[in-house]
């Protein structure tokens, strides 16, 4: 497994960002901090970017993205078609989204959990290996899903 885990937010984050990255220098993990750097208003998206790139290019197996929500930087890492961006809030929900659905990239709503729930549902989204069986085949159907 690779060592290091990209990390953003935005200014909703950004507390949660700091202590989540002290976490996991603590267990030996490298933290790699795309901002944003304090809580001045910024714009989720200008964040998202980075930390994708770092899973689509391999740099790492998983990322994670705060915002108030959670979900303007779930919608954001989901434009990216390789990006499978799962908003939890549970660490029951974020072993789920690796067991099942191979999520990349664990998304937390650092409004609406403690700082001590995000930490347990992220080391239990890096913990956690997908089962592959019936879900590889429903999430290559999912990469084919078209307008058409
Ligand atoms: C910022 O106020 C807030 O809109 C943002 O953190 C997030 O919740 C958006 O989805």
């Amino acid at each position: 497994m690779n060592n290091s885990i990209p990390i953003a937010c935005d200014h909703a984050g950004f507390s949660m960002k700091e202590f989540l990255k002290e976490a996991l220098n603590e267990k030996g993990m490298l933290a790699k901090d795309f901002g944003t750097y304090s809580e001045e208003s910024v714009d989720y998206p200008d964040f998202a970017k980075a930390v994708c790139m770092q899973v689509i290019n391999n740099e790492a197996d998983f990322g994670v993205l705060i915002c108030g929500t959670g979900n303007g930087m779930a919608m954001t890492a989901n434009k990216f078609s390789s990006i499978r961006a799962a908003l939890c809030w549970s660490p029951e929900i974020a072993g789920m989204a690796r067991k099942h659905n191979d999520a990349n990239i664990l998304v937390l709503p650092a409004r609406f959990m403690t700082f001590e729930a995000a930490l347990e549902c992220m080391l239990a989204f890096i913990n956690t290996d997908f089962e592959g069986g019936r879900h590889s085949a429903r999430i290559e159907k999912m990469k084919k899903v078209t307008e058409d």
